[in-house]
């Protein structure tokens, strides 16, 4: 029997965080590893072009995704890699999809508010639009499976809406996905424990290609709280529950362990032997050894296999509507 297909994929705005490794790209490996099922991960480049950019930076951040995604483990052996503005058909499904897409909700849509109030001077269409594309990201491709963090569900619930709605005017076409909720792990800025930690908020950001001296830097200036104990509690101690989260991430200890280890020692010794960790954890992240080619012939395959997909499903869509193909 064959397995059902899963798809997701990761903006390329900047540089990649240890939020977005610990929340998505390590699930995205475990998903792939479970041999569960039939993997598709791309770089949502189009989606990317909604926020501000600079196009001399752009075609260096959409290799750095791809590079993150094969340093991180994702194996095109394995999975499906692919450039979402290589695949012409997520586009056109899009434009189709949007005709069947209610203005209302869309105007509703969380992101778009916060988005829209964070770059006030750029409230493009796309941005409005950016749920309908990744409607068509997913559809085109039958997936079953969406892994995504809570912030993208209600995207989700749209992508879902609009399949009943395509089916329940043109017959059976397009598959009905379901949200993917892996253990979520939410990790907060290091310089304010209140906000998630965003690459709109670089201050707060811990890099996976920082150098030792930057790991080092940011985490002895870390926030921490008032009082003095190595302690998990999220509601009280934010501060340091998130550095002790991030600590158990990547070490694979326990947060009972990591408390039990550090019980009596001062944040200075906890934060020494966080960086340590962390220097030794993300050294592959710096390590610049992944070759053009490699990422050259990930893409040739990862492309040749999504094209395939989109376009055959592109075309069952076509006719549904009563278009030409
Ligand atoms: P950012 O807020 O840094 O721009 P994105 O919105 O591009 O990040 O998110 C990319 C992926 O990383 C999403 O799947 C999102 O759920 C996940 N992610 C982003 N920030 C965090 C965080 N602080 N903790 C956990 N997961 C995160
Ligand atoms: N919107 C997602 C994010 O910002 C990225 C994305 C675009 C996506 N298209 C997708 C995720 C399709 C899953 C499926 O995180």
């Amino acid at each position: 029997m064959s397995k059902p297909r899963l798809i997701s994929g990761i903006q390329p705005s900047g540089r990649l965080h240890i939020g977005n490794y610990l929340g998505a790209l390590k699930n995205f490996v475990d998903l792939q590893n479970s041999g569960k099922y039939e993997c598709f991960f791309f770089v949502a480049d189009y989606h990317s072009l909604t926020s501000n950019y600079d196009k001399d930076e752009k075609s260096k951040e959409i290799n750095n995704v791809i590079k993150s995604y094969l340093i991180a483990g994702l194996d095109p052996k394995k999975s499906n890699i692919f450039i979402q503005s290589s695949i012409l058909e997520h586009a056109n499904l899009a434009w189709i999809l949007s005709t069947l897409a209610p203005y209302g909700n869309l105007s509703r849509m969380t992101q778009f508010k916060e988005k829209s109030e964070k770059q006030k001077n750029n409230i493009n269409v796309g941005l409005f639009y950016y749920p309908v594309l990744m409607a068509s990201d997913v559809l085109l491709y039958d997936a079953k499976y969406v892994p995504v963090g809570e912030d993208q569900i209600q995207h989700l619930e749209l992508t879902r809406n609009l399949a009943r709605r395509f089916n329940k005017k043109f017959g059976d076409t397009l598959l009905e996905p379901k949200p993917l909720m892996t253990k979520a792990t939410r990790i907060m800025s290091l310089n304010d424990p209140d906000s998630k930690m965003s690459k709109s908020i670089p201050n707060g950001c811990l890099f996976l290609d920082d150098s030792p001296e930057e790991i080092n830097n940011k985490i002895s200036k870390a926030v921490t709280d008032s009082d003095l104990k190595i302690k998990f509690d999220p509601k009280k101690k934010k501060a340091v529950s998130n550095l002790i989260i991030i600590y158990s991430e990547f070490s694979g200890r326990s947060i009972k362990e990591i408390e039990y280890d550090f019980k009596d020692k001062s944040y200075a010794d906890f934060k020494e032997n966080l960086t340590d960790l962390l220097v030794g954890e993300l050294s592959v992240f710096r390590d610049d050894s992944i070759k053009k080619s490699r990422i050259k012939s990930t893409l040739k395959k990862g492309n040749q296999k999504a094209k395939k997909i989109a376009a055959k499903k592109l075309k069952e869509v076509k006719n549904k509507i009563g278009l030409i193909t």
